[in-house]
């Protein structure tokens, strides 16, 4: 009724007029409409081509792919959920951001595991730069700090270790880094014990470089430390070697491997030489990428020689995207030693280091 009497009270023109703009409006919304779900599904089809272009990446086989999927997304993964192993039921809180989705959707479920490889030693023969160096590889995912689960922590069990690893997805490498593991008697067996597959690095340096490099640490956290000569030799002169003393007894590396032999064959011991690690890291780094059997991806482009610290340093790394060195604690200035003191060690260490070449099959050539 009223809008009847109101048409008549209008004109033919203005009704035409109000016809005419109800169908812009209507066809408007209709255009908004399609529009926004157009774009809607492009953008979801080229975030899946786009998780589909990483996943096939040149890879081992696809769960390598997926490792580098992950890795290329940048993941935390520390933040992902726990997932059951069994069910694969997740056991707690998953991150809701979308890029974690995309992971999601692929069906990769992120989890912490025991490590496959492990950094056994030694000692400040540059174990800390290996495992930074290493760890480039989007395949490796590595517990950032020392665990020292197979020496000091053994008694917490496996459980208490794993909870220690990074979150891993399928085809990733866990490693772990404890250098005191090389020279702890009880640990080959119980690593053996964890996994007798277990693959096991050693970097190795000149054992008496190793010892002032040891003391040289050990002298910058106590102020009144005795003088590296009055430490490495018995009665004030060099004639005696002190091999109860730390930093040289860790240095006879040929009675500490016999240990690890009785164990795990040479096969699946890679030594890599502190002194090379320093001069060409990305050959060392290959060795170690054919040894874990990964695509070397780590080559000479992620290094560069910072001249000031007189070290390989990196352009990036996982934690920091510009370019960067190893800590204050790696690469210190050692203090002055005598000549003789250390041609005596040398003396020492020779027979010790034949064993170990005869043993390694490798001849390191140190003085
Ligand atoms: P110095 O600090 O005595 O020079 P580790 O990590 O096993 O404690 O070993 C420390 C040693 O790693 C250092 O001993 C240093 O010589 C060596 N190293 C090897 N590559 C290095 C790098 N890129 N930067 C700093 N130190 C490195």
């Amino acid at each position: 009724m009223f809008v009847s009497s109101w048409c008549h009270n209008v004109n033919l023109s203005s009704r035409n007029l109000i016809i005419a703009l109800l169908l812009c409006l209507t066809l408007v919304y209709f255009s908004y409409s399609f529009n926004a779900c157009l774009l809607n599904s492009i953008s979801r089809s080229l975030q899946q081509s786009n998780l589909r272009n990483l996943l096939a990446l040149p890879q081992r086989n696809d769960s390598k792919a997926a490792a580098a999927a992950a890795a290329n997304l940048q993941l935390n993964l520390s933040s992902l959920a726990i997932y059951n192993s069994s069910t694969g039921l997740p056991l707690a809180r998953i991150d809701g951001a979308p890029k974690y989705q995309l992971l999601r959707q692929q069906g990769l479920r992120p989890s912490r595991h025991l490590p496959d490889t492990l950094i056994i030693g030694v000692k400040k023969s540059g174990t800390r730069a290996l495992l930074e160096f290493i760890r480039l590889h989007p395949d490796v995912r590595a517990a950032g700090s020392e665990v020292h689960f197979f020496d000091r922590h053994y008694q917490r069990g496996l459980r208490w270790y794993r909870h220690h690893m990074p979150y891993t997805i399928e085809g990733q490498i866990t490693m772990e880094k404890t250098p005191s593991y090389f020279v702890t008697k009880e640990v080959p067996q119980r690593v053996y014990h964890m996994n007798p597959a277990s693959k096991l690095l050693i970097v190795v340096r000149d054992p008496v470089t190793r010892a002032i490099s040891d003391y040289t640490q050990a002298a910058s956290k106590k102020a009144d430390m005795k003088r590296f000569e009055q430490l490495a030799f018995i009665n004030g002169s060099y004639s005696v070697v002190d091999t109860n003393w730390g930093p040289v007894k860790i240095g006879v590396y040929a009675r500490y491997l016999e240990r690890w032999l009785l164990f795990f064959p040479l096969s699946q011991l890679l030594f890599i030489s502190g002194e090379r690690l320093i001069m060409d890291p990305a050959y060392e780094i290959g060795r170690v990428q054919d040894f874990l059997g990964l695509k070397r991806v780590v080559t000479e482009k992620h290094f560069y020689f910072n001249a000031t610290k007189g070290f390989p340093c990196l352009f990036k790394s996982e934690a920091r995207s510009t370019p960067h060195c190893l800590g204050k604690t790696k690469g210190r200035n050692h203090p002055h030693i005598d000549a003789n003191a250390i041609e005596r060690l040398r003396e020492f260490y020779r027979p010790f280091n034949n064993k170990f070449y005869q043993l390694t099959g490798i001849n390191f050539a140190w003085p």
